[in-house]
This record gives structure tokens, C-alpha cells and sequence, in this order.
């Protein structure tokens, strides 16, 4: 990662602060450039085992003075609006408000730091913990091309980033990406729900649907043909594959039930006000 030029203000150290403090770190983010606010003590403990430089219990305990080139919001969303106003002081017209709380919109951190901040909301997700995480980026007119940039480099260090202009797209990503992890151990568990039930021995069925989904991913990962493609390379005319597709593809089969489920979480996000 190009050089930050400046501080780094992390609030929050959890799960997903504390894989992007990692991710900072070994793309060659300088520790000393990063400020970890984070009040539980085994987190703490972690971050600092990691690497991190200045790991602080409080903003009371931050130098006095210092200004944040990014300020990185990652506490719970519920926490947010008690949190945020917090940072006002280390927040300047050059600061870029980098928030990865879902639903947190990006008006929201205008009313708090003012609206002329430069403020880019992140969608990650939990694969981001072992650094292949899909995180979307959404920006306000305000963030600069560098800012822009700057937020890519810094959600790039967990995974792949992907942009939209439109916020209210958002609401999609959620549903899609936000949770997409789940259905896909969702279809490890059916899968080896369904060799167990023909009489696989269930450890063996798991074993493979597991590595089955897993090398499936890295093949689509690694491979330039679409997945319909990589799909059709598996399918041979006549075949045993074709029999599962005929079944999974028929009108009212995964499409249509997809259709249904990734509709239903964009409803509930749009219901939370995320
Ligand atoms: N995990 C994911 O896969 C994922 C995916 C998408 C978006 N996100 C977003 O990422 C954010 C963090 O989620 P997470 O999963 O990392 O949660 P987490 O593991 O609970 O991390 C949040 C951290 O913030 C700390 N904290 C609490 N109050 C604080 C304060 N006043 N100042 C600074 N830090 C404080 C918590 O400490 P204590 O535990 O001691 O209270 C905790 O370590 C959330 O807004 C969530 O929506 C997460």
C-alpha cells in the first residue's frame, strides 16, 4: 500500500477492526501511524500482540492535537450514534469518515462531523477476517478522488472492493454479499445432508461437500471462463450432473428460490433502515 501520509484512527478493534489492523500491517501500513481505540482489555491485548502501536482504552488517552487522515468506524451499528460524536475533535475538512457499520448511512456521519466531510461507507463481510472478504464502498460528493482511493487501499488490505453510486443499492449488497457467506454453508450443509440421506457416512458426506464448495470457489477464483461456463464444463450431455441441474435449474428451483430469499433480506435491511 502506497504511504497513508498520516494518522490512522481506528475506533473499535473486534472482529473486523482488528482483521483490518492486520490487513494495514502486512500491506506495510506503519503501526506507528495507526491509533487503535478499543475499551476491552483481551482485545486490546490482541491488537497489541499483533503489531498495533498505539492501542488506547479511550479517545481521552489520544495525543492532544492529533488529527486523523482516516477516521475507521468499526463498532457495533447500535453503537454508533453515541460513539461517533466522540471523534469530532480529530476530525478535519481534510479527514476522510471511513464507516463499515451496517446500515449506518452516510447522511448520518454528515449530521455528526459536519456536511462538508468526506465521508465512504464500506459493506464488507466475514470472509474479510481471513482476508478474502467482498466489501462494497459507497462515497458522498464530498470524498476526494484520493479519498476514494485511499478507502480502497484500506478495505483492499481484507479482500475484494467493489463500488456503488447509488446508496440505496446498498440495501442489495446486504442481502447478496452482507450475507452471502451463510447461504453458501447453508449449501454445504445441504449438500452433505443429501449424500448423507443416500447413505454416505455423514463425516464423509460433510468432508466433501465442504472441499467440494471450497474448490469450487478457488477454481472460479482462479479461472477466466464465467461461472456459467465452469458450470457447463462439468455438465456432460446425458449425464449424472445434467440429471441434478434438470432438477436445480426446472422453473420454480434454486433461481426462483434465490430470487425470493435475496429479495427478502433487501426488505428486511430497507425495514431496519439499513
Ligand atoms: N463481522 C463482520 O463480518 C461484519 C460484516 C459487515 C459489517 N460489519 C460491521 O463491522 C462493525 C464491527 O463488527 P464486528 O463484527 O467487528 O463487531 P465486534 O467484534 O463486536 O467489534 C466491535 C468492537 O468495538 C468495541 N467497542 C465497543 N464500544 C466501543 C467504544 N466506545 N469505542 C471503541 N470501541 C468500542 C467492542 O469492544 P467490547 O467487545 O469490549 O464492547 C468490540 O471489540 C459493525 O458495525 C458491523 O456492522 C461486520
Amino acid at each position: 500500500m502506497p504511504p497513508i501520509g498520516g494518522a490512522i484512527l481506528l475506533i473499535g478493534g473486534g472482529k473486523m477492526g482488528g482483521a483490518l489492523l492486520q490487513g494495514w500491517l502486512k500491506a506495510g501500513v506503519p503501526s506507528e501511524d495507526i491509533y487503535v481505540v478499543e475499551p476491552g482489555d483481551e482485545q486490546r491485548s490482541a491488537l497489541g500482540r499483533a503489531g498495533a502501536g498505539h492501542v488506547i482504552a479511550s479517545p481521552d488517552e489520544l495525543p492532544p492535537g492529533l488529527t486523523a487522515t482516516t477516521l475507521v468506524l468499526a463498532v457495533k451499528p447500535q453503537l454508533m450514534d453515541d460513539v461517533a460524536p466522540l471523534y469530532r475533535g480529530q476530525v478535519s475538512e481534510l479527514t476522510l469518515v471511513l464507516s463499515i457499520a451496517a446500515g449506518k448511512t452516510i447522511a448520518g456521519f454528515e449530521r455528526v462531523y459536519g456536511e462538508d466531510t468526506a465521508v465512504v461507507r464500506a459493506m464488507p463481510n466475514t470472509p474479510a477476517s481471513v482476508g478474502r472478504g467482498a466489501t462494497v464502498l459507497c462515497a458522498n460528493a464530498n470524498a476526494r478522488a484520493e479519498q476514494r482511493t485511499l478507502a480502497q487501499q484500506l478495505m483492499r488490505a481484507v479482500g475484494e472492493v467493489f463500488w456503488v453510486e447509488d446508496e440505496g443499492l446498498m440495501h442489495v449488497v446486504t442481502a447478496l454479499s452482507g450475507g452471502g457467506p451463510a447461504y453458501v454453508f447453508l449449501l454445504i450443509e445441504a449438500l452433505a445432508d443429501a449424500g448423507a440421506k443416500l447413505g454416505l457416512p455423514d463425516d464423509l458426506a460433510m468432508s466433501l461437500a465442504r472441499t467440494t464448495v471450497i474448490g469450487s470457489g478457488e477454481l472460479a477464483r482462479l479461472s477466466s471462463e464465467p461461472a456459467a461456463q465452469l458450470r457447463r464444463n462439468v455438465t456432460s450431455p446425458a449425464g449424472t450432473t445434467e440429471r441434478a441441474l434438470n432438477v436445480l435449474m426446472r422453473e420454480d428451483g434454486l433461481q426462483a428460490l434465490l430470487d425470493q430469499a435475496i429479495a427478502a433480506a433487501t426488505e428486511r435491511s430497507r425495514e431496519l433502515g439499513r
